[in-house]
């Protein structure tokens, strides 16, 4: 072997790694959101993980944080801009386009999951490459849609056991109320004594300053105009019927009308799943309309509405809540226990005709003796272990033990015979 010492290597800066035992929660919750939607009409779309810059600039704003400070942008070798997917709603328009599924029937219901990046400060529950569960209903304009998409994230939340979180709900208004409700807002903001940097952001997202987090703006901002109470007719009766329908679901909201997301697209209804026990990053998942969207980048004018789920947050949020989940650890059903070299190379025949069975097992290597090779049968969660030394060699037979009864037998070395007895409790035989 060489001399040579190399300095071990860390993942990117807030990257997080997923590995065993919690990777098998990770999968769990993202699955069970994906399966949620399943069963909600949501048919799966896997997209891309770069696209071209001009898709997010134009998709989610430019004046956005996530584009005007957080994209993973390069050039590839061809000298295109390309950019890593900072989030999924522009993508899956960009594909719904490309692919005329806006030209059948409406609406296009559409899931994905996936990573997404965003050069963030990364911190606890924040990180620069995050994971997702969305879905996107697009093509019609029906407020018992956005009511199905708030009631299904909720109730994928509560399926995997997550009761500590709350559900805000605003509506951001229309081409037709906003710009109006903007005007008032701006005179509002411009009349108070902001600082600069803040009467800038009042120039170009005057919204943003109603979330402001500072107690002095807050409080300069307490009788701002609020969107909720400017908008015009046909906004407030999509969004009472919204909180109708939701209540009739018995999905509980609180209403948040100072509530701002972190891209442009939004109109209408508009949401946010918040958990208190994550700290500053409590935004385990978020959502809303977004009239508009589909014509700026290139397609029919079509509405549409979505969400997108934080799978790694909802990990975390379980944990604060100390909810594990049943099961969920990958474990195998039967473990070979083989001691020397011949035993060893008959059970992993045997192993392996199990699983051309279906049936999950798994062996111990590396010529272990009989108390290492028990241990890995203890660490697969295996039921029963397969115990093959040279007595059984002689015989022609195999000891099965079940490891929760301890009781064990022996049986002819035959795949049929072991699997009756691995399968067969023995007064039933
Ligand atoms: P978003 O609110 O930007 O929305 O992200 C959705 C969720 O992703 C957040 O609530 C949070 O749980 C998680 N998330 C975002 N950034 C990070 C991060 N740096 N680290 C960990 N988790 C993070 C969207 O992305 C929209 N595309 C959702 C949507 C779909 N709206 C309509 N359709």
């Amino acid at each position: 072997m060489s001399e040579q010492k190399f300095q071990a290597l860390s993942a990117p800066k807030g990257v997080p790694d997923y590995v065993p035992p919690t990777s098998a929660t990770f999968i769990a919750v993202r699955d069970e959101f994906a399966n949620q939607a399943r069963i909600a009409g949501y048919q799966h779309i896997e997209l891309p993980v770069f696209e071209d810059t001009a898709l997010f600039a134009r998709g989610v704003g430019e004046s956005t944080d996530v584009v005007s400070k957080e994209m993973y942008t390069f050039a590839d070798r061809g000298d295109r801009s390309v950019t890593l997917r900072p989030e999924g709603t522009a993508g899956v328009m960009r594909a719904v386009i490309e692919h005329n599924l806006d030209r059948g029937y409406l609406p296009v219901k559409l899931s994905y999951y996936g990573p997404f990046f965003r050069y963030e400060r990364p911190q606890a529950g924040r990180y620069r490459q995050l994971q997702q569960v969305g879905v996107e209903a697009i093509g019609v304009d029906d407020p018992l849609l956005d009511a199905e998409i708030i009631a299904l994230a909720d109730r994928c939340y509560r399926s995997v056991g997550l009761t500590g979180f709350r559900l805000e709900l605003t509506s951001l208004g229309c081409a037709e109320c906003r710009p109006a409700y903007r005007e008032k807002l701006q005179a509002f903001l411009f009349d108070l004594p902001l600082d600069e940097e803040t009467r800038h952001r009042a120039e170009i997202n005057p919204l943003r300053v109603l979330d402001d987090k500072r107690e002095d703006v807050r409080a300069m901002t307490e009788n701002a105009p609020l969107m909720l109470d400017h908008l015009c007719e046909n906004c407030r009766t999509h969004f009472e019927t919204v909180t109708g329908t939701l209540e009739a679901m018995g999905v509980t909201y609180v209403i948040n009308a100072r509530m701002v997301r972190g891209l442009d697209y939004y109109t209408k209804t508009t949401f946010e799943f918040v958990h208190d026990g994550l700290g500053a990053q409590s935004g385990i998942g978020g959502g809303g309309r977004y009239d508009g969207l589909m014509a700026q980048i290139g397609g029919q004018d079509l509405s549409g509405i979505g969400f997108g789920l934080g799978v790694d947050r909802t990990v975390l949020a379980l944990e604060a809540e100390g909810v594990t989940l049943d099961g969920v650890e990958s474990r195998v059903d039967v473990f070979g226990v083989a001691i020397g070299d011949q035993a060893q190379s008959g059970m992993a025949l045997l192993i392996d005709e199990l699983r051309a069975n279906g049936i999950s097992a798994d062996m111990s290597y590396g010529g272990r003796g009989l108390k290492g090779a028990m241990k890995g049968a203890d660490r697969s969660g295996a039921h029963t272990a397969l115990v093959l030394g040279d007595r059984e060699l002689e015989t022609g037979e195999v000891t099965v033990k079940n490891l929760e009864t301890q009781t064990q037998r022996t049986v002819p070395l035959d795949l049929a015979a072991v699997i009756d007895a691995i399968f067969i409790p023995e007064d039933e035989e």
